[in-house]
């Protein structure tokens, strides 16, 4: 039986990803990976932070949950001629053995996992005593997040007991969930990615078309005629967070780059 399809799937998230590989690059830059880096990228994507490792020399595995990115990170690596491991699973029992990475990245990737702690546990498992765990997550309160606030009046609630995404990106919130268990935060970066564009509409039309979880719920809300009213909403919202940059918006995308060390048992 196939993997089942999820809202990642859903819409045109390898848009969005092409805007993400700078942060991805931060990542894999701050893991310094050397030629032999045992690397394992925590929900793949696209495949951005594992095909860098991999042209870096790294053994790389990208592991996601949502089989059709997975497809397009194979034919990725498949028409640069580098290889790499993707393995679909699941970032709450990755299936990866004890203590096997000497890098763990997670671009966007973790901070989505439905508990928090088993996700970060899951982390320091497979990291060998050592390793470097580099992760990037969105900043609490800045864009990304903030649109997730507008969206909330239009979208089903997250699943009972999550918690916010942005937790990961706040160094105190991420260092109290990382210590535990035995990752120790050696840094914490501010990024930023501003991706352009003409005008307020046309910035909305992208979030949307990008974002599964609002293209899947696009029927219903047209049926209940509401769907101008996100649209309309996410307009107001970016003009509001919006950079003028000469004749263009610019989207200021705030994260925070984490790096941390896994600390022997
Ligand atoms: C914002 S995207 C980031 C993808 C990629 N790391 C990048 O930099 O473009 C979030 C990714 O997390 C994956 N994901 C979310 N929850 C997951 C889970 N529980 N297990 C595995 N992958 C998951 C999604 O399928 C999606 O590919």
């Amino acid at each position: 039986m196939s993997n089942p399809a999820t809202t990642w799937g859903v819409g045109d998230y390898p848009l969005m990803a092409q805007h993400l590989r700078p942060a991805a690059l931060a990542a894999v830059e701050a893991a310094a990976i050397s030629p032999g880096d045992r690397v394992v990228d925590v929900a793949t994507g696209t495949g951005n932070a594992a095909l860098l490792a991999a042209e870096r020399g790294g053994k790389v595995i990208g592991v996601d949950f949502e089989p059709a990115l997975l497809r397009l990170a194979e034919e990725r690596t498949r028409s640069a001629g580098i290889e790499v491991g993707w393995v679909w699973g699941d970032l709450e029992a990755l299936p990866v053995p004890d203590h096997s990475a000497d890098v763990v990245l997670s671009v966007f990737g973790v901070m989505y996992a439905s508990d928090h702690v088993i996700a970060a546990r899951e982390l320091a498992r497979i990291a060998a005593p050592g390793a470097r765990v580099v992760l990037a997550s969105w900043v609490p309160g800045s864009l990304m997040p903030a649109m997730g606030q507008i969206l909330s009046d239009y979208l089903p609630p997250p699943p009972a007991g999550s918690g916010p995404p942005s937790r990961w990106g706040d160094s105190v919130a991420l260092a109290t969930l990382l210590e535990p268990h035995q990752l120790r935060v050696t840094a914490t970066v501010p990024g930023r990615i501003t991706p352009r564009f003409s005008a307020a509409s046309d910035a909305a039309d992208f979030l949307i078309r990008t974002a599964g979880h609002v293209v899947s719920e696009q029927d219903r809300l047209i049926a209940d005629d509401r769907w101008d009213d996100l649209h309309q909403d996410l307009c107001r919202f970016i003009e509001q967070r919006a950079e003028r940059c000469g004749n263009d918006l610019g989207l200021p995308l705030d994260y925070l780059l984490a790096s941390a060390i896994r600390t022997p048992d």
